[in-house]
């Protein structure tokens, strides 16, 4: 099947935030999405002759995993490269080699604006496949994956717990504009971005759903369809583990915060580290759908690069 035949192709140069997508696209993005995870044989060839080359910065399991399967799955070849992007030559000289080999760079660094310059001198798209403000291709899987369990987003609140990171950042804006309620209760001074956050509040008020921030576990999970957490030190983030850890114990997913929200399902972006941000019986629970989440990364990624690449 030709992608083009059920959507536009996306303008702009890439994903490298959430930003990107405009609403409608994020909506024929998860449509996709769920076609390709339904029939995956019907896009088999769609990708034949174009070529991905994927960079890391920061070590990968599921991203890079789902993002070598996808390109393959979807007749496409892949190259991946593990190491700093911009030492050895200058940024702009790596863009525009790749540039001259592949369709489009998928890239996993430190500082956004890492992947801001990869995109700045590419002529092919560049895809965000996390850095430390936004993990698009996670929030999309994630998306997927509620829109699976939940049918409709109207009237559905997502709370996250913990660290105001990249995952949370990017759950934050395609909640708000997908309708999806979003609360989050972070430790002082761990706060989401407070850009980020008013640009959601926009989104949230145009889809009529709302942004709400606490420091209160108990009062963000309350009530709420799904809670979400993640690592309390992300990547880049290792010599504060021990601070991190002691400011983060009140912030644990655990069966008394899990039990003030009956129905929630639990989500992980994974890794996790058990024991710290999530307990063993939480993420063993039936209600977890973390590998779920795991799952999607492979389908939405699919959608995203056929959207980006298919002619
Ligand atoms: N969730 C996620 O991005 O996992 P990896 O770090 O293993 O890619
Ligand atoms: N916030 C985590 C997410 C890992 C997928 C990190 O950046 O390390």
């Amino acid at each position: 099947m030709v992608a083009t035949q059920l959507l536009s192709p996306i303008g702009a140069a890439g994903l490298t935030s959430d930003l990107d997508l405009s609403t409608s696209e994020l909506r024929a993005l998860l449509n996709l999405a769920a076609e390709v995870k339904r029939a995956p044989r019907d896009f088999r060839r769609d990708l034949e002759s174009k070529s991905a080359a994927l960079l890391f910065e920061k070590p990968s399991l599921r991203t890079r995993l789902t993002f070598e399967l996808a390109v393959q799955q979807l007749g496409g070849s892949v190259v991946t490269v593990e190491g700093p992007i911009g030492q050895r030559e200058p940024l702009q000289d790596v863009a525009r080699n790749l540039g001259r080999w592949v369709d489009i760079i998928v890239a996993r660094t430190f500082a956004q604006s890492t992947v801001d310059g990869l995109a700045h001198w590419s002529r092919i798209p560049v895809v965000n496949a996390l850095s430390d403000r936004y993990h698009p291709c996670q929030a999309l899987a994630d998306m997927q994956t509620l829109a699976e369990h939940f049918g409709s987003f109207e009237n559905r609140t997502l709370a996250f717990v913990g660290d105001g990171n990249n995952v949370a950042h990017s759950l934050m804006l395609c909640a708000a504009r997908l309708g999806l309620n979003f609360r989050i209760a972070t430790p002082q001074g761990y706060e989401p971005d407070a850009e980020i956050v008013a640009q959601a509040r926009q989104f949230a008020s145009a889809s009529g759903s709302g942004i709400f921030l606490s420091h209160d576990p108990a009062e963000a999970v309350t009530g709420a369809n799904a809670i979400y957490t993640d690592v309390w030190a992300s990547m880049g983030q290792e010599s504060e583990a021990a601070q991190r850890r002691r400011i983060f114990r009140p912030y644990q997913v655990n069966d008394e915060l899990f039990s003030l929200a009956p129905d929630a399902l639990f989500m992980h972006c994974l890794p996790a580290k058990r024991g710290e941000e999530v307990t063993d019986e939480v993420m063993e629970s039936p209600r977890s759908i973390a590998f779920d989440q795991a799952e999607n990364r492979l389908h939405a990624q699919k959608a995203l690069l056929l959207m980006l690449l298919a002619a």
